[in-house]
């Protein structure tokens, strides 16, 4: 028995933000945001939607992709470092627009690795009889918690979902392994100061901008472009996959650069790489589900293809994914 992804789809907000429009709101140029990150543009949430009704419309793509009903649904996983509130979980907000009053409902807060972490969840929940269908869902608002004061963040990231309907299956398809990390050191890397238990909402944090996105950005860099490699490492050794054997390659999109040093590290070529930063930004956790989603709709994988997704981020957590395309 494997877990198989049944049906994959994605939202993506209308407006776009590009380079030109951030040059006129901070102290920044198109040509440093290209040459530093690949980014041209970043979709930006409207202002009437918010986390769960992105993670809604890339839900309905998913489930009617699968075939399956609603009602089947026996579990909803959404990965988010931008829930709707602190509680209750995302992943209620989700059930309730669906009506998929058969699943039960929680969150990972795994920043950019979410997606990873929670397909790596619905996988072991699969192999219980009792669960037959899990959506898993990575869904970002992050332009709520971005300073668009602050060059050094707001030119990074942007807002978007993607969804993953996972099942069981028999045939050689379906997820053939998964590996996740986290070093806790790194929590003072990347992190949201305010509004949580140890610094609750005030004035203070307010005039503080606490309530803004923190990031070390070098020293994320440093350890993104090692732990991409490292993990893809390490799921060759799972598996005595090569690198060679990738049909598609899914790296987290914060960076053009990142992705162009592992690929270069592990020889996987442009054409079998899954590139979205440019486009749309970083979506924190919606990075891999888009791009797959994205990949299944431009007709990019057949039947038998060997996909690998790798990520790391808040946390600071890591980890990949090796699955095998196909339906049982
Ligand atoms: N426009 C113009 N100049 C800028 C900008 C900007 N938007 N941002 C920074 N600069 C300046 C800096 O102030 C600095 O100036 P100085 O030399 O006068 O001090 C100069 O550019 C170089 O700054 P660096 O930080 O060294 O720039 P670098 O080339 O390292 O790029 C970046 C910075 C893009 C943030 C890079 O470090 C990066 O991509 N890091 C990884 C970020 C990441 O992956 N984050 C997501 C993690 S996952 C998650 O869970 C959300």
């Amino acid at each position: 028995m494997k877990a198989l992804v049944k049906g994959m789809g994605h939202a993506l907000p209308e407006r776009i933000l590009d380079n030109k429009e951030l040059e006129q709101m901070v102290d920044t140029s198109e040509k440093w945001i290209i040459e530093r990150t690949g980014i041209r543009e970043r979709r930006i949430i409207d202002e009437s939607e918010t986390t769960s009704d992105l993670a809604y419309r890339a839900s309905l793509m998913a489930i009617e992709n699968s075939g399956i009903s609603i009602e089947e649904l026996d579990l909803i996983i959404v990965a988010t470092a931008t829930p709707d509130m602190l509680f209750p979980a995302t992943a209620c907000f989700v059930q309730e627009k669906l009506g998929a009053w058969n699943a039960a409902a929680f969150d990972v807060s795994a920043g950019c690795t979410g997606f990873v972490y929670g397909i790596t969840v619905a996988e072991k929940f699969l192999l219980s009889p009792e669960y037959k269908y899990v959506l898993v869902i990575g869904a970002e608002a992050i332009s709520r918690i971005i300073d668009y004061n602050d060059p050094t963040t707001c030119v990074l990231f942007g807002d978007g979902a993607g969804a993953a309907v996972l099942g069981r299956g028999d045939s050689e398809a379906g997820i053939m392994a998964t590996y996740l990390g986290t070093d806790g050191r790194g929590t003072k890397h990347l992190y949201l100061p305010g509004g949580g238990a140890s610094q609750p909402a005030s004035l203070e944090t307010m005039e503080k901008g606490l309530h803004f996105l923190k990031m070390n950005g070098n020293e994320i860099f440093r350890f993104a472009t090692k732990i991409t490699v490292e993990v893809s490492e390490k799921i060759f050794a799972m598996t005595g996959i090569k690198a060679e054997d990738i049909d598609l390659f899914i790296p987290h999109q914060s960076n053009m650069r990142i992705i162009k040093t592992a690929m270069k590290w592990m020889k996987i070529p442009e054409e079998k790489t899954i590139v979205t930063v440019d486009q749309y930004g970083n979506m924190s956790a919606a990075c891999l589900p888009v791009g797959l989603s994205l990949a299944v709709q431009e007709g990019r994988l057949k039947a038998g293809d060997l996909v690998l997704m790798v990520a790391f981020g808040a946390g600071l957590t890591y980890g990949g994914v090796l699955l095998r395309w196909g339906s049982d």
